[in-house]
């Protein structure tokens, strides 16, 4: 499926098309869920909005025991009458993934976020996972975007089993009354 998006990475220029501020890009609804709590724990997950624009999320999670193997399966859905799956659907290999960005998708998604966590170091992992006051910036997208309803799902797996999820919902709008 990459290798279809490939050029349409390459060919499109998302700053020629809108400018920073004539869009709505923010978050909607964060949910945590750990299927094992003897390995990973949530302390928070949460969205915080603090102006029209801007919706802050904050997770915090702990890794209790150091994890060397972790997978991330990534998919996106649009909302259409219910969410269906749309465009994406990745699985990385998260230690390969922090050492080299090999998967296009997931390194637009790791750059948007990176500097507002903890994440970007080598395996293995242990203690805690921190998101903080993350919020979205459409000029870090530089993927065209229909306007619309999102969820990002995301589900993290240990040693090839299934320790949590975490989902984020956004809204994407072009304003079309701001474009010149
Ligand atoms: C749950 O976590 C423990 C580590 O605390 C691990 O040994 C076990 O395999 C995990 N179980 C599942 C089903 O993931
Ligand atoms: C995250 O949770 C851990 C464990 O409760 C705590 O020690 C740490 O201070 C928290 N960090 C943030 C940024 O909230
Ligand atoms: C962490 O981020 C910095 C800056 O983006 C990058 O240079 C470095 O290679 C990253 N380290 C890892 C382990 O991914």
């Amino acid at each position: 499926m990459w290798t279809n998006l490939v050029p349409v990475l390459g060919a499109v220029i998302f700053f020629n098309i809108i400018s920073n501020e004539a869009v709505v890009f923010r978050f909607k609804n964060f949910e945590c869920k750990t299927y094992n709590q003897s390995w990973f724990v949530f302390q928070h997950c949460r969205l915080k909005a603090v102006s029209r624009d801007r919706v802050l999320l904050n997770m915090n999670g702990t890794v209790l025991h150091p994890v060397h193997n972790i997978h991330l399966h990534a998919k996106m859905f649009k909302r259409a009458s219910g969410f269906k799956p749309w465009l994406l659907d990745s699985t990385i290999d998260v230690c390969r993934f922090v050492r080299k960005h090999y998967d296009p998708f997931i390194g637009i998604v790791f750059n948007i976020f990176k500097e507002f966590s903890n994440f970007n170091h080598t395996c293995p992992y242990v203690g805690p996972q921190v998101v903080k006051d993350f919020y979205l910036r459409p000029e870090l997208l530089i993927v065209p975007l229909p306007t619309g309803e999102y969820m990002l799902a995301m589900q993290w797996y240990f040693d090839k089993k299934l320790q949590f999820d975490t989902n984020v919902t956004f809204v994407f709008e072009e304003d079309l009354l701001k474009r010149s």
